[in-house]
């Protein structure tokens, strides 16, 4: 089957009875879970979406994204956290399947308080027509606003108030925040993010929907992958449900003092994923002075740099490969009569081959070094396996951060440095 994921644990050090000591716990947790799908207050909005989408939503993210293709060179996207990092990662996950005739450049500020990152960019878009997608669920985020507030006076000089108003798209809570109010004041186009659906689990509504279709991204096909995820991980039965299986093996490794998670890859598009999926762990889960420290790695690439640390380092670590069994193209290493770089003994084999020999001996060596690898072998990369994907990894962090005993779906700790930041501005002065 070209579209299946499959979670693999043989490499893990976890045995099939160990899993399933948790039958009881995850069906309980499941159970609250699908209790409070419809109570606000939680937060669990996302957990029958890709069933249950606001399908009006749906038709208008469509016809943005169609008039943005016609008129514009790039969308700004401003955002940051879980209003930008699932776009951007489902953008640069696809940017080799995605149809370039059909797409429109997605450049993304608002993530940062560089000068120089945001200077670069003016520079970039100076002689090129815009349009803006400003995200921001709570309205009131400093790195967006201060961003918005930026690129706005730019759009106006450029294009005039009554031009500028045109190609500026606001994504955020209704009647809410002081986005909501700049929106309705100024006459710009309202999407809106469902409000019992938190930022980090926020990819699959308008928030990550509307740039994704502006980067010629087949939205209907992301929403497929995630509904048929939605159904293949609604079973409670531990025994059928990958998700959980991932969920659990994650508790028992942490249980044994394996307290950071690295999510490996060896596709380097994949690097924005795996931004999003720590994202989505890191805000979730480190509460109460515990949880798994979510860390990332693009093999082979970092081989060569946190290698020697994973093999032999402290043995606190344990991995998560993203192994995508197919490619879209490969290339034949080619015969060289000369040998002097002693390759020909793999001339006419594809990079794919030594890639999946490279992972192989990498796997092997790591776990033989005391680093349990989990496996999640996805047979391509399109938009309905990336769909299933981010369905997967959140219920997963949904069933995991309830294991852990924390609430998975707030983020106290964010409010923290931005309290020190506002006194020492002078904010409340
Ligand atoms: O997951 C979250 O809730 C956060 O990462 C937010 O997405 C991030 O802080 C941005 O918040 P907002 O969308 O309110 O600007």
């Amino acid at each position: 089957m070209e579209n299946n994921i499959k979670l693999n644990l043989d490499y893990s050090k976890i045995s099939n009875h160990e899993i399933m000591t948790y039958s009881e716990k995850v069906k309980k947790i499941h159970k609250d879970l699908n209790n409070k799908v419809d109570d606000k207050k939680y937060f669990t909005g996302w957990i029958n979406w890709p069933e249950e989408y606001d399908k009006k939503e749906f038709e208008k993210i469509k016809k943005i994204a169609n008039k943005v293709k016609k008129d514009s060179d790039v969308l700004i996207v401003i955002g940051i956290g879980g209003s930008y990092l699932g776009a951007r990662a489902v953008i640069e996950s696809l940017k080799y399947v995605t149809n370039k005739e059909n797409s429109v450049e997605i450049i993304y500020v608002g993530n940062n308080l560089s000068a120089n990152y945001i200077n670069e960019i003016i520079d970039y878009v100076s002689d090129k027509e815009i349009s803006i997608n400003v995200i921001s669920k709570s309205g009131k985020t400093t790195e967006p606003a201060i961003a918005f507030r930026i690129f706005r006076n730019l759009m106006e000089n450029k294009y005039g108030i009554d031009g500028a108003r045109k190609r500026i798209f606001v994504t955020t809570t209704k009647r809410k925040g002081a986005l909501y109010k700049i929106a309705v004041q100024e006459k710009y186009v309202k999407l809106y993010i469902p409000e019992n659906i938190g930022g980090r689990y926020s990819v699959l509504t308008s928030v990550g929907l509307l740039p994704m279709a502006v980067a010629g991204i087949n939205i209907e096909d992301i929403m497929s992958g995630a509904k048929f995820a939605q159904e293949k991980y609604s079973d409670d039965n531990l025994k059928y449900n990958d998700c959980y299986k991932y969920a659990v093996a994650r508790n028992i490794l942490y249980e044994r003092d394996k307290t950071i998670e690295i999510m490996g890859t060896y596709e380097p598009n994949l690097f924005y994923l795996i931004e999003w999926w720590k994202q989505l762990y890191g805000e979730s889960e480190g509460k109460n002075y515990s949880g798994i420290f979510p860390s990332g790695a693009i093999y082979t690439t970092d081989l060569h740099s946190l290698g020697q640390y994973v093999q032999e380092g402290r043995r606190n670590i344990f991995e998560t490969i993203l192994n995508i069994k197919n490619t879209d193209s490969d290339i034949i290493i080619n015969y060289d009569e000369e040998n002097l770089d002693e390759l020909n003994y793999i001339a006419g084999k594809t990079i794919t081959y030594v890639k999946n020999k490279a992972m192989l001996g990498t796997i092997q060596a790591h776990v033989d070094g005391d680093v349990p690898n989990i496996i999640i072998d996805i047979d391509k990369i399109n938009e309905f396996t990336i769909g299933h994907l981010l369905y997967f990894f959140e219920k997963a962090c949904a069933m995991s951060g309830n294991l852990l005993g924390i609430n998975p779906f707030d983020q106290p700790g964010v409010e923290k440095y931005k309290e020190n930041m506002f006194n020492l501005l002078g904010k409340y002065e």
